[in-house]
Formats: structure tokens, sequence, C-alpha cells
């Protein structure tokens, strides 16, 4: 499968890592894809230089990486994933199964983030996504988990959860399909894109039991009576 990453931060060298590793073709893209820009330090991340010599992927500019791929995921910052996904241009994404990863966090106050209001409520970056990009197959998922978890479940012990939601049926099954590649057994479909005001709603007290508890190593298991 020809996957894009719209995005090169730890996320998208996560995720692309192991994509990479089970055979698929990765490509990694970003606003600036110079010498300079690949071979810069990244906050959580490695220079892209070293990921492309590591994972033997590629580094492209956004629209490259979408024009080229058949599965897209946004792992941008998701204040700005929108206009990340116009300069990768509508006509990239259209037709393609698009997992949006962001979330819509504004740091502008420091720690702990809240989420962007313009992007919540009411609506959600999801949504925002599907409404920019009516021929593009959104699916909201793994926005919930650390990075490394979303290519490790095993990282946490016991059950615990995946979510899913998007409008697309055939393109929930595709994320599914990459979820369970990388070991998740228990997916939550959340139904259409609105699921996605729930899944990032959940970021709120995500942050909070990391800020707590120390650790990122968390996730949500649904119990019902
Ligand atoms: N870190 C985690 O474990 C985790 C877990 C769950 C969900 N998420 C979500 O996943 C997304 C990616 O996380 P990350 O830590 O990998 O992010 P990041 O390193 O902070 O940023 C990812 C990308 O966002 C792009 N970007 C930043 N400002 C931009 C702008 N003004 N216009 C266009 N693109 C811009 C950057 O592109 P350039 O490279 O071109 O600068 C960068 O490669 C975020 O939305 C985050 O909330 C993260």
């Amino acid at each position: 499968m020809r996957i894009g990453m719209i995005g090169g931060g730890g996320v998208a060298q996560t995720l692309g890592a192991a994509l990479a590793a089970q055979g698929q073709d990765v490509v990694i893209g970003i606003r600036n894809p110079s010498p300079e820009e690949l071979a810069k330090p990244r906050a959580q991340a490695v220079p892209l230089a070293e990921w492309r010599a590591r994972t033997g992927a590629k580094v492209a500019s956004f629209a490259e990486t979408a024009a080229g791929a058949e599965v897209i995921f946004n792992v941008t910052q998701g204040q700005h994933s929108v206009a990340a996904l116009h300069a990768a241009g509508a006509k990239n994404l259209a037709g393609k199964v698009l997992i949006d990863v962001a979330n819509p966090l504004d740091f502008s106050a420091g720690m702990p983030p809240f989420l962007d209001r313009a992007l919540s409520g009411p609506t959600s970056l999801g949504e925002a996504i599907q409404a920019a990009f009516p021929e593009a197959r959104v699916v909201k998922a793994f926005n919930t988990i650390a990075a490394a978890v979303m290519v490790n479940p095993g990282l946490i012990p016991g059950a615990h959860d995946l979510f899913l939601s998007g409008n697309d049926a055939e393109a929930k099954a595709v994320a599914a399909g990459i979820a369970r590649s990388f070991g998740w057994t228990s997916l939550v479909d959340l139904g259409d894109i609105t699921g996605a005001r729930a899944q990032e709603a959940v970021l709120p007290i995500w942050v909070r039991l990391w800020m707590t508890g120390g650790s990122p190593m968390i996730n949500l298991k649904v119990v019902r009576a």
C-alpha cells in the first residue's frame, strides 16, 4: 500500500517507520523538504534525514506525498491541519482514505492545553477536515494514545480500546485493518465523523492523567454493564 504522512513529527515518524517495516511504501510530507529542513532537530523525533536513512522511506512535499498515496495520515498540529491539507491539495485527497490523527490543541496558555474553541464543542477537527475536503474519506483514529502505543498497543498491559469514526464504512475498514496490523484487537466504532467530537474530547483528561501520573502510557477501556 502507498501511504503518505502529512506531517513529519514524532507521530508521522512512528507510524511511518512501523508501516515501512511491514513493507508498505511510505512517504513523509513536510512543508519544505530541503536538505536543511531534513537535517533540522525535531522535538520528540529525530531529524528526517536520519529517519529516512533508518527506514528507507522517502520525504517529500505535502502535495507530492498526497498525490502519490492511496492512504493518507493527517499528522500535523491540529490548529494547522486544514491549512496543511489545503497545501497538500484537495485534488490529491479526493477519493482517498484520510486518517486524521491530529488533535486541535491550543497551547497558547501553556500546559495543560485546551481544545481550540473553533474546532470543539458543536464541531471537531475531524468534521472540519471532512467539510473542507468533502471528497476525502476521513476517518478519525489513533488520536487518543501516545505515538508509541499507536503501533504497539502491548506497551499498555491488559485490554484497552482504539476509537474510530467516519462517514465511509470502507474507509473505516481500511483504518481498522491498519490498526489490526499493529496488534489492536479492540476497536470501538463511534459512528459517523461527528464521533470525532468525542475522540478529541478525550484529550483534556488524557493530558491530565499524563501530568498527574507522570507517564503517557495511558489508554481508555470501555466497560459496559
Ligand atoms: N505526540 C503524540 O504522541 C500524539 C498522540 C496522539 C495524537 N497526536 C496528534 O498528532 C499530531 C502530530 O503530532 P506530532 O507530535 O507528530 O506533531 P508536531 O511534531 O508538533 O508537528 C507535526 C507537523 O505539523 C506541521 N505543522 C506545524 N505547524 C504548521 C503550519 N503552520 N502549517 C502546516 N503544517 C504545520 C509540521 O510540518 P513541518 O515539518 O513542515 O514543519 C510538523 O511536521 C498532532 O495533532 C498531535 O496532537 C500526537
